[in-house]
């Protein structure tokens, strides 16, 4: 059995306060992982270790620390219990106390009260109209890192950089301008608005990593150096974010709340999506609730797509085979143009790179939830023929990585073979119990997701608090990839083990992804409108 409070506590000096794991409710029958606290202590990101217990005791299992415990769920149908049939029945417990303090009653965290009507407010923001007028602010955001790279590479030499930084940076603009029409300009300055979210965003890190919640003791804001500097972090963002809500209210215009119900976006001079929640009928949240969202829209959809692209390139570059494909399918179906909505729709294997990358490295790695009442979870596939019953209280971990890495479930889980997702696996052994994973052909995204793989595969989660943002990540993600694969030939500058991985929210690398780069077409046209480019001369490349 994994053992944890008292060691942990003499370690740190450090008391678990009351009530921030719950007591070890109900599941006395789920088996039980049997490890050492130095696995959990020791270099190994947690989700790693959550893995080789999987391997062990199950699809369902419990970690106890001391009288606590938490219930590591690695099966896709108690997942697809958790997250679709039997949801009302679970919110985010630990993740909305640790998140709190930064995101408020924001979407990710909020209690289901909450939750139900500002879900209902946000959704018809995500219009499939609006990502089409996001994709060329999507190429803009990507071109200034081209510039950048372009001047790095000058008169043909090869360049060092971190691509990791990189995509950061395109991310964060992107969310800046796509969320609030906010322009951080972070590929090419520096200001105390960028160095405040990214402070932020290492404390969102730091708090989902450490078990302790230190920071709701007494004088903890003021006294540890790293609160104080967290606390006035917040407060640049949270005035940046409150500024930009008073103007969206100052400049609301009949015209533009007209124009943005139709989802005629050429009409809207902004089209973020806090124009469409300030100026939506019928729905008025409070400025407070306002700013909850954004701060976790920009902290959802920031980190998450930076690391996905992050760890497509250094599976590409591993990849030659698959990388070659890649250029194949973005110069024939792309070429020089900037990227659009046509465009996007046929790229399939660029859509099977991403999701093969969000397989292998999922953002986040494991989701959180607690029960709201008495519960039975459905017996896993491999494991126990009986359910578990779990009492109110209950702390679950869905482990995403166990279950995109299961070797009940994928042939060679750990290669990166973007074609899996053309192939069908019904896993006949399961029948009846887990409909397998179905290629493309009937589905309208190109996106394998959790319904085509029967929650075997769920990056952006599943059920009713699934994302919001999946597709406008998906495309930003396909439009950076496409352009930077285009323009510059990417090698990694040290070994693969040099980029290590690190974990909070998300699976980030250890040192950066540093990169050599060298170019490989001419830079685009920055004139040349989307419609101005090539036809297709020949049909893409099939996955
Ligand atoms: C929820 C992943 C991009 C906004 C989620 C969840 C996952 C996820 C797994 C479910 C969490 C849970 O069930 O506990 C990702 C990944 C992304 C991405 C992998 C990028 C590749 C975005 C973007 C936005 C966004 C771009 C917004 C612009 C949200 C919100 C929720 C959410 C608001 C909460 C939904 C709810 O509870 O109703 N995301 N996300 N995400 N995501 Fe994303």
């Amino acid at each position: 059995m994994v053992k944890f409070g008292a060691e942990r506590q003499r370690r740190t000096g450090l008391v678990m306060p009351k009530g921030y794991f719950q007591p070890n409710v109900g599941g006395e029958t789920i088996p039980v992982a049997q490890g050492e606290l130095s696995d959990l202590a020791g270099d190994e990101p947690l989700f790693k270790n959550l893995f080789t217990w999987f391997i062990q005791s199950g699809g369902v299992y419990k970690l106890a620390f001391g009288p606590k415990a938490f219930i590591v769920v690695s099966d896709p149908v108690v997942v697809r219990h958790l997250l679709k049939e039997n949801y009302d029945n679970y919110d985010k417990g630990v993740l909305a106390e640790i998140l709190e303090p930064i995101m408020g009653k924001g979407l990710i965290p909020a209690d289901l009260e909450t939750w139900k009507p500002r879900r209902r407010a946000i959704v018809p923001a995500f219009h499939k109209a609006y990502l089409a007028a996001m994709i060329s602010m999507f190429a803009d955001c990507t071109q200034r890192s081209i510039d950048k790279m372009t001047a790095l590479t000058e008169s043909g030499q090869e360049a060092s950089i971190d691509m990791e930084q990189e995509f950061l940076n395109i991310g964060l603009d992107i969310i800046g301008l796509g969320v609030f029409n906010y322009d951080f300009g972070s590929i090419s300055t520096e200001s105390p608005v960028i160095k405040a979210v990214y402070g932020v965003l290492k404390e969102a890190e730091h708090r989902s990593t450490f078990y302790i919640p230190y920071w709701n003791l007494p004088g903890a804001a003021v006294l540890v150096p790293r609160q104080r500097r967290f606390r006035a972090d917040l407060a640049v963002i949270n005035d940046c974010l409150d500024g930009l809500i008073a103007q969206a209210k100052r400049t609301r215009q009949a015209d533009d709340a007209e124009a943005l119900q139709q989802r005629d976006y050429s009409k809207v001079t902004d089209p973020s999506l806090l124009r469409f929640l300030v100026d939506m009928r019928g729905a008025d949240p409070t400025d407070k609730q306002l700013r909850d969202d954004l701060m976790t829209m920009l902290i959802a959809g920031h980190e998450t797509t930076a690391a996905v692209l992050t760890w497509t390139l250094f599976a590409l570059v591993q990849h030659p085979a698959a990388l070659e494909k890649a250029l194949a399918e973005v110069d024939t179906v792309v070429g020089d143009a900037r990227p659009a909505l046509e465009h996007i729709q046929q790229l399939p294997y660029i859509a099977a790179i991403l999701a093969e990358s969000l397989r292998l490295y999922p953002q986040p790695p494991i989701l959180i939830r607690r029960a709201l009442g008495d519960d039975v979870l459905p017996a896993p596939l491999n494991g126990d023929q009986n359910g578990y019953p779990i009492g109110k209280g209950a702390d679950l971990f869905i482990s995403v990585w166990n279950v995109h890495r299961s070797p009940h479930l994928w042939r060679d889980p750990d290669s990166f073979r973007p074609e899996r997702f053309s192939e069908t696996n019904k896993n006949e052994g399961f029948e009846g119990r887990w409909a397998g994973y179905r290629p493309s052909e009937q589905r309208s995204s190109l996106y394998p997701n959790e319904v085509s793989s029967d929650f075997a595969f769920l990056p952006f989660g599943g059920g009713a608090r699934k994302c919001v943002g999946d597709q406008f990540a998906f495309t930003e993600a396909t439009v950076a990839l496409a352009m930077l694969l285009r323009r510059f030939h990417f090698s990694l500058a040290g070994r693969p083990e040099d980029v290590g991985m690190a974990t909070g929210a998300t699976i980030h690398t250890a040192n950066g992804l540093k990169m050599r780069i060298r170019r490989r077409h001419a830079p685009a046209d920055p004139s040349l409108p989307a419609s101005e480019a090539p036809k297709l001369q020949q049909q893409p490349v099939a996955v």
